[in-house]
């Protein structure tokens, strides 16, 4: 029978490697890597050994955005319930401690081995935003009013109606805020809350930070709208806060301001795609032609990920598509079209746009919305 031969192990530690292997290199071919090459290998078995210097969640959580279906293992050499918890969230039930459990693992591997060549012909498509292969979306556009804070917002509540999916929102406007306004949140829990205990931040401090939108049951994380209290949430907290948030969710909605700073610039890096929201006109392309230039200089590579979102959409436009494309060459990922009064008397009744998966009669913006998601969702 054909097998499984290849097991790939991450992470330096002398002592659990000798004795991996000593119990598989008989039958396996133990490949040790790096995570930084993971890309270059088509893995299916890993093996995460415990060190200091890596959290075996953020090694999880890059081994699976990459291969969703490859099965992991972590191996110890001290007990530790709550990572073991953290680990089961992601749906990584392996967890061995050695010595003790040494017996164990030859066996494990193989029912794996025998059970993954089963499984290889039977794909799914779920499964990828299923175990906590967290997708980090990123709202942002170098232009004041272009409409980030609405679509985003709009965008993550359909995202929730119309699907099973864990989506979060982060409001990190931190000054000024904007989800309260377009969801209609009244909170007196905002990020700031989650400061003291940033370090060892899990799933369950951001359930308790988050407030709830009542309709659909989005997890928002509100902005506390002062400037000082904003200044103490620097880039570390945004890389915190971002990477827990991808082990418990299946979606991290971000909304973010036009001044790009250090906490932006995080997050830019983090997220899987940028939503740039930007209108059909002059002045449009050329604050995006300087924000290319800007995230040049800074290094952000950002060609592939880079989705254009056309707001304000309508007769009157300046421009047409024809004449944009000339100009960039993102992909355009849905319009949306103008419509003053609908908006606003949702805005003014502090009513989100989108509540329910019943929703009668859309207004078009949300109905715009909506055909954006779910052909993101297909
Ligand atoms: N398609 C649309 N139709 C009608 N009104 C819209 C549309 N898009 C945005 N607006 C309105 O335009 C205003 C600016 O939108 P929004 O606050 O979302 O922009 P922003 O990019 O977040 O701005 P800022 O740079 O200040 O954060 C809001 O009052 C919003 O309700
Ligand atoms: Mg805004």
């Amino acid at each position: 029978m054909k097998r499984i031969n290849e097991i790939y192990v991450i992470g330096n530690n002398e002592d659990l490697l000798s004795s991996i292997q000593s119990q598989l290199s008989q039958e396996y071919k133990l490949q040790m890597l790096e995570i930084d090459e993971i890309k270059k290998f088509s893995v299916q078995i890993v093996l995460m050994l415990r060190t200091d210097e890596m959290s075996p969640l953020d090694t999880a959580q890059t081994v699976l955005s990459l291969y969703p279906k490859a099965h992991l293992i972590y191996i110890s050499d001290i007990p530790n319930f709550e990572l073991l918890r953290d680990l089961n969230r992601m749906g990584i039930m392996e967890y061995l401690v050695l010595p003790d459990e040494d017996w164990l693992l030859g066996d494990r591997i193989r029912e794996i081995a025998e059970l993954k060549l089963a499984n290889h012909e039977q794909s799914s498509t779920v499964e990828g935003f299923k175990r906590g292969g967290g997708k980090v979306f990123t709202f942002y556009s170098g232009k004041g009013g272009a409409g980030k804070s609405l679509l985003s917002t709009a965008f993550a509540q359909t995202l929730k109606v119309e699907s099973t999916a864990k989506v979060l929102f982060i409001d990190l406007n931190l000054q000024y805020g904007s989800a309260e306004t377009f969801l209609g949140i009244d909170s007196n829990r905002t990020i700031i809350d989650l400061y003291p205990v940033i370090q060892e931040l899990n799933e369950h401090h951001i359930r308790n930070v988050a407030e709830k939108e009542p309709h659909s049951g989005l997890d928002i994380l509100v902005s506390p709208r002062d400037a000082e209290l904003a200044e103490r949430i620097d880039e570390e907290f945004i890389l915190r806060l971002i990477r827990a948030s991808k082990r418990s969710y299946d979606f991290i909605i971000i909304d973010v301001p036009t001044w790009i700073d250090e906490r932006v610039y995080t997050t830019l890096e983090e997220s899987e795609k940028i939503y740039y929201v930007m209108s059909y006109d002059t002045i449009a392309i050329r604050v995006l032609k300087s924000v290319e230039e800007l995230f040049q200089q800074l290094g952000i590579v950002m060609n592939e990920k880079m989705e254009l979102i056309i707001n304000y959409s309508g007769k009157d436009n300046e421009l047409n598509q024809k004449d944009l494309e000339r100009f960039i060459g993102y992909p355009i990922a849905a319009r949306v079209r103008r419509d003053l009064k609908g908006v606003q008397s949702f805005v003014n009744q502090g009513v989100p746009l989108r509540k329910e998966q019943k929703d009668k009669k859309l207004p078009p913006v949300a109905r715009d919305v909506q055909k954006w998601v779910r052909s993101m969702l297909k």
